[in-house]
């Protein structure tokens, strides 16, 4: 049998979703056996199947080495079976088979990290999509639900056997060997399919659910990280109780295993009861990660169980409806953090995720609805689009719904479609069915590309005391989905007393749902308009109030304006968003800083007070990069670098005295909770930052006993950035320092590589120098996201020198890890937008790439960026 290298794209490996076609075999169970040496591993699987359609019976199977196949007892020879690099066939096969196989693989030379790989010295699986026809031949789609029971073999060298479900039996085997038997009761596809073998600690502790399950919680991590696992371990046990509380959904099996491991192409897997985790997003210790790493934690932890329901229970038909379970789980585990944190900063963070990655994405070659109707690679479609763009639009029927109506709509799908694999189709039909409000126009967001552009128009009318909004929407061309309609907006807004700040009551003449607290109208045409009455003084208008939609909006709002709803708007999120309108005014059309300067130093100090974190938030200046995604042509990354360094020292002056004062009255030691805390520890690195553009020196002083006197990583992190990226005397000294002291620390170590890439004046000696160090390993995704993740903080820089690191290693991991080599190489997606003569000195280096590739992903990845 030959082991396949990824083969060469060819125009026919496109997947449409209108072929999509039943399967033609159901299976009933599968019994797998999977043996671990230490130069194989022999996976034996024995399936109970049961014909649905005509049609030939097929089994996906990838770079496995086939032993032996029988049918129904009887073994089969070469001639009664068809193999090629991606199946196996049996053209006429009974209607009811019992298949053998026996096959090798090699997970201790797997570098994919995609089926069994061995991370280190621990055995790992990542199945999710396509992952486990790399294991054994199966029918390898989200359709097919069986029950799995599991034996794991392996030397007693690796204590820890682990699969999904309930532990049978153990026992011991020849040669130093033992042997674990697991079985799921719950019907799941392949991609769920989660086995573990290697020598971990264990974290224990229990949960009763609300139907009186005791449910035993296991996290699995190196003896020295479970200290660090305390944090998951509580996020995990609040997101059991809100799920049931928010969603009436309890867990379903008597045990729930989530293993930490350090070699992951992703943040986390929803593995069936057996969660496999990158350490990045289960560790968590103000030791040794940030805040805004333990607040990720926690909403992984949170993302991964939640899809226990949404995407486990209820699955997805296929690939096409991926969104179907991202989306939704996005936005409950988005809905969760909300209830974490100050609800605002976590409306603040998640909306400038989507701006900053989906919006570009959907305005530039990569854009694809939320729903895809077809594609290549399907590992290239784990897009901020399908996750982020997709929990807008849930987002927007449940503000739509409001609470209890959402709730019913909910309810209903879980009614309807429990141990289903269903189609986006499906969730909206029950959400409708439930609630009996007809959402169906929300399926042309799930199919149409780009971000709207919705444009306001406001008009007062004194005499008649009334207030006249127009609205229209468009969407930009796109080749490949000509059709582009008109989609349901909700806007939720409010009107103010410019006088008095005020906030009207909303009496209007169009149909309008006062829903929850805001008012929200739905606009749902090309154009259409509006008119409130009883407005007894010109007003301010607030739109979009909580970003309430995924557009863009245009609206002539006044500077002054903005600062008024700074000042006014009742949430701090709609603060937030005014001031972000504002500073893009001043950095994209040359507006006068001073309004957005006087505005923030006059609500500042309340906010301190009340929301630290939220008041951080305020200072939040548009990134260099976010700033060049709103740029279509003739980027200049230097303009806007200049553009934006010259606001923040503007900033820093404007701000004077209140920055030092401001750091040296916070103390996050004496805050009343981890929130408050955070808040304060983010509002003094900022006020570092401003201080050291202040000119004045005694900031390293400050900044050199924050790092040197803390023992919390976002101070010293902060301390050290300060000090590094202002090239301080003693930024040698403390960069030495933190890596003697987290040399050993996988994640607090990425970040030393980090700061180092992200500074500002890096250079290509720089990225070399970081790169060649022994700590640098490009079989460790997390290590070397940090090294390019840190360089891609300057866009400058990656447009640059840039440029080669990013094409060097798409073309290295093309072979090596195409999963996260096509990912990285999406950084340079709007090179198209460049000035010249950059612009096709990039292009000509993506199209030699292009000639040199050959994995689907890394190659779908190139035609799409250079198909513009
Ligand atoms: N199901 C995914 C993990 C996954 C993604 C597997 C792509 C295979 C390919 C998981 O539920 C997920 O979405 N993880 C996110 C984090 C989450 C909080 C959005 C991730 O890994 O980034
Ligand atoms: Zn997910």
């Amino acid at each position: 049998m030959n082991i396949a290298a990824n083969p060469v794209v060819e125009a026919d490996q496109t997947v449409y979703l209108k072929d999509y076609q039943k399967p033609s075999f159901t299976v009933e169970s599968i019994d797998l056996d999977i043996s671990v040496y230490d130069d194989h591993t022999r996976v034996t699987s024995t399936l109970k199947m049961q014909r649905q359609t005509d049609g030939e019976l097929i089994l996906l199977g990838r770079d496995l080495e086939l032993k032996s196949i029988s049918l129904n007892g009887k073994k089969l020879t070469e001639s009664e079976y068809g193999l090629d690099e991606e199946q196996l066939t049996i053209a006429q096969a009974p209607d009811q088979v019992t298949i053998t196989t026996e096959v090798i693989i090699h997970p201790e030379t797997n570098t994919m990290l995609e089926g069994l790989y061995k991370a280190g010295d621990l055995y790992v699986t990542q199945n999710e999509p396509e992952g486990f026809r790399k294991i054994t031949f199966y029918p390898d789609r989200p359709d097919v639900l069986s029950v799995f029971t599991t034996r794991v073999e392996a030397d007693k060298k690796y204590p820890v056997l682990l699969a999904n479900g309930n532990l049978l039996e153990t026992g011991e085997a020849e040669n130093n060997r033992h042997y674990a038997i697991w079985q799921d009761p719950t019907k799941k596809p392949s991609y769920l399919f989660a086995c573990v073998v290697g020598d971990l600690a264990v974290l224990k502790d229990r949960y009763t659910t609300s139907e009186g399950r005791d449910v035993a919680l296991e996290i699995y991590a190196i003896e020295k990280d479970i200290p660090k696992c305390h944090i998951a371990m509580q996020a995990l046990k609040h997101s059991m109780q809100w799920d049931e509380e928010h969603y009436g959904r309890a867990y379903d099996l008597d045990n729930y295993m989530i293993v930490a491991v350090s070699q992951f192409n992703m943040g986390a897997m929803e593995n069936k009861g057996l969660n496999i985790f990158n350490t990045s997003c289960v560790l968590a210790d103000e030791e040794y990660t940030t805040d805004a790493a333990i607040m990720r934690v926690q909403s992984v932890i949170a993302h991964e169980y939640f899809h226990n329901w949404t995407g486990n229970r209820i699955t997805c038909r296929d690939w096409f409806q991926l969104c179907l379970k991202e989306g939704l789980t996005v936005f409950r585990d988005q809905s969760f953090s909300e209830d974490l944190q100050s609800s605002a900063v976590q409306r603040i963070d998640d909306v400038a995720v989507l701006k900053a990655h989906q919006f570009p994405e959907d305005s530039g070659p990569l854009s694809h609805p939320p729903r895809p109707d077809h594609f290549v690679e399907i590992n290239n479609f784990y897009t901020a689009t399908v996750y982020e763009k997709g929990a807008e639009i849930n987002r927007m029927m449940s503000t739509l719904l409001g609470k209890e109506k959402f709730r019913k709509g909910t309810d209903e799908y879980f009614r309807r479609h429990d141990g289903q694999a269903v189609t986006v189709e499906d969730w909206v039909a029950a959400l409708t069915a439930g609630s009996g409000v007809d959402l169906s126009a929300f399926l042309k967001w799930y199919n149409q590309p780009g971000t709207p552009k919705l444009e306001a128009k406001g008009e007062y009318d004194a005499s008649t005391q009334s207030y006249r909004l127009s609205f229209k929407q468009s969407l930009k061309a796109h080749s490949k989905y000509p059709d582009l309609k008109a989609v349901p907006i909700p806007v939720a807004l409010a009107l103010f007393n410019a006088k008095t700040g005020e906030q009207y009551t909303l009496q209007s003449d169009a149909l309008f749902e006062n829903n929850v607290k805001d008012g929200v109208y739905l606009f749902d045409q090309d154009e259409a308009s509006i008119t409130f009455t009883g407005v007894t003084e010109k007003p301010v208008v607030s739109l979009l109030r909580n970003f309430s939609a995924p557009v863009n909006l245009e609206f002539n709002y006044s500077d002054e304006e903005l600062a008024f709803l700074l000042r006014y708007e009742t949430s701090g999120f709609n603060q937030w968003q005014a001031t972000q309108t504002l500073l893009e005014r001043i950095l994209l059309d040359g507006h006068d800083a001073n309004v957005y300067i006087d505005a923030v130093k006059q609500t500042l100090p309340d906010v301190i007070v009340k929301d630290p974190l939220l008041a951080s938030r305020l200072f939040d200046v548009p990134t260099e990069g976010y700033l060049g995604s709103r740029v279509d042509e003739n980027y200049q990354p230097a303009v806007i670098h200049e553009d934006r360094e010259s606001l923040l020292d503007t900033l820093a002056r404007g701000l004077g005295d209140f920055c030092k004062e401001t750091y040296l009255s916070l103390d996050p030691d004496t805050q009343k909770d981890f929130s408050q805390a955070m808040g304060v520890r983010a509002l003094k690195n900022i006020m570092l930052g401003f201080i050291a553009r202040q000119g004045d020196t005694s900031v390293f002083d400050l900044a050199y006993s924050q790092y040197q006197t803390t023992e919390n990583m976002s101070e010293r992190l902060g301390a050290l950035r300060v000090l590094v990226w202002n090239d301080a005397p003693q930024a040698q000294e403390v960069l030495q320092d933190f890596y003697n002291r987290f040399k050993d620390e996988a994640l607090s170590l990425d970040q030393w590589f980090m700061v180092q890439a992200a500074h500002p004046n890096a250079t290509e000696t720089t990225i070399k120098h970081l790169i060649s160090h022994t700590d640098y390993d490009l079989g460790t995704p997390n290590r070397i996201r940090a090294v390019s993740g840190g360089l891609n903080a300057n866009p400058v820089n990656t447009w640059s020198f840039g440029v080669d690191h990013f094409l060097d290693l798409a073309k290295f991991l093309d072979e090596k890890n195409p999963i996260v080599g096509s990912r990285l190489l999406q950084v340079l997606t709007r090179w198209y937008t460049l000035a010249e003569p950059q612009r096709s000195e990039v292009k000509q280096k993506l199209e030699a790439l292009k000639a040199q590739v050959k994995s689907k992903n890394v190659s779908e990845t190139l035609n799409s960026m250079l198909s513009v």
